[in-house]
């Protein structure tokens, strides 16, 4: 293989958005140069790209001519063509997850069948061909209310689950097409471990953290880190998800949602290989962020520790309620005085209700300060048109 960071050393990422942006911004650093292929160059990555390619990520004709003359080959979204990944790999392009994982992880349905298979702690869950089987299976008995409904490939941020309490959501609630049921957890608190691997078998894990979700879009609110549990349970979580990431064998992040059940057990909700919006505070927030992490992993370099420098809040900016249209920042200088404040715009050019146009990680030298600080952040900082 070349020189990594030799000029010819070429990066491929597929997708340009704001994973994507800053991962850029990490490489930026090494003076590594990344190339992205996605629909528009306007796009989040477009900004630090040494070259942006537009293009379909999900074409089998797109992704196999981008990632032709590249060396190393990653994805800021799994929802990518593995068909071209593999042949890809097959001549000896180096890819980071490798495809198979991708195949396993952007079906939800082969996720849940893949930890019933390892015997990792997940809830108890169904396939089912299409919403007209559910029905059937809830009115034979088999299902009884509540519970969960998952589109099998359809969902991010909270769009592909439905929670079932009643004839009348099960009517009018289902997802239509491929799906999985799961028991309904009774949840303590939801939790996010990133954990890093790297082609040598090194495995580093981030401090857990919390997340702590907004009723109405379904959308993480505050990630709070440290997660406030006990450390036998924050053990647990981090020993669980090095387990996930070897098991699946990937290199690069992988990002584990878990469950803290009432009865303090922690089950596996779901999983990410790539940088996650739970991750974000690493930039501000650790010795090492996630997004160097992940090209650590990507390529064979030591990993970074993972060490906190002071205790976070990230909160999400989604574009206000009630407006669309072109990006207008209100109250920024307000919150740019606020103590320890740092922000992240995606810089893309039109908002829309809940579409995420950013986000602020407060630093504290507690998380109750910095708690308070990041409500005021949303207090003071509207993105409107
Ligand atoms: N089995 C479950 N029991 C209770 N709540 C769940 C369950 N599965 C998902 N949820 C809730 O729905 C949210 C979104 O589900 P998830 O599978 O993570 O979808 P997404 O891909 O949209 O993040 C979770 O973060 C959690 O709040
Ligand atoms: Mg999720």
């Amino acid at each position: 293989m070349k020189e990594i960071l030799s000029p010819s050393f070429k990066v491929g990422i597929l997708g340009g958005g704001q994973l994507g942006k800053m991962l850029g911004q990490a490489a930026s650093n090494w003076h590594l140069p990344l190339y992205f292929l996605d629909e528009s160059r306007d796009f989040p990555a477009g900004i630090v790209a040494a070259e942006f390619v537009e293009g379909n990520f999900k074409n089998y004709d797109d992704v196999l001519a981008f990632g032709r003359d590249k060396d190393v080959l990653t994805i800021e979204i799994e929802h990518v063509n593995t068909a071209a990944l593999e042949l890809l790999q097959a001549q000896g392009v180096t890819v980071h997850p490798h495809p198979e994982a991708l195949d396993l992880i952007k079906d939800k349905g082969l996720q849940k069948l893949f930890y019933q298979e390892h015997h990792l702690p997940s809830s108890h869950f169904e396939l089912f061909e299409d919403e007209h089987a559910v029905r059937h299976a809830v009115h034979s008995g088999r299902w009884q209310y509540p519970f969960v409904q998952k589109s099998r490939t359809a969902g991010y941020d909270g769009k592909g689950v439905a929670v079932i309490k009643n004839e009348s959501d099960l009517q009018h609630k289902l997802l239509q097409g491929s799906c999985l049921l799961e028991t309904m957890v009774d949840i303590q608190k939801e939790l996010a471990v990133i954990v890093a691997r790297n082609p040598s078998g090194e495995i580093a894990a981030f401090p857990v953290v919390e997340m702590d979700f907004n009723p109405d879009a379904n959308l993480v609110e505050f990630l709070i880190c440290p997660a406030r549990i006990d450390p036998v349970i924050e053990q647990t979580a981090i020993e669980l998800s090095k387990k996930v990431i070897e098991t699946f064998g990937i290199c690069g992040l992988l990002a584990v949602e878990l469950f803290l059940t009432k009865d303090n057990q922690i089950l596996i909700n779901e999983v990410a290989p790539r940088p996650h919006n739970s991750g974000h505070h690493t930039i501000d927030s650790c010795y090492t962020s996630q997004f160097e992490q992940h090209l650590r992993g990507i390529l064979n370099l030591p990993l970074g520790s993972t060490a906190m420098k002071c205790p976070s809040v990230m909160v999400n900016l989604l574009g206000a309620e009630g407006f669309s249209g072109p990006t207008r920042y209100v109250g920024l200088e307000d919150c740019l005085a606020l103590p320890g404040v740092k922000l992240h715009f995606y810089g893309k050019s039109t908002t829309k209700p809940f579409r995420k146009m950013g986000h602020a990680t407060v630093l504290a030298e507690s998380v109750e300060e910095a708690v308070r600080v990041a409500k005021l952040v949303q207090e003071k900082l509207s993105i409107q048109c």
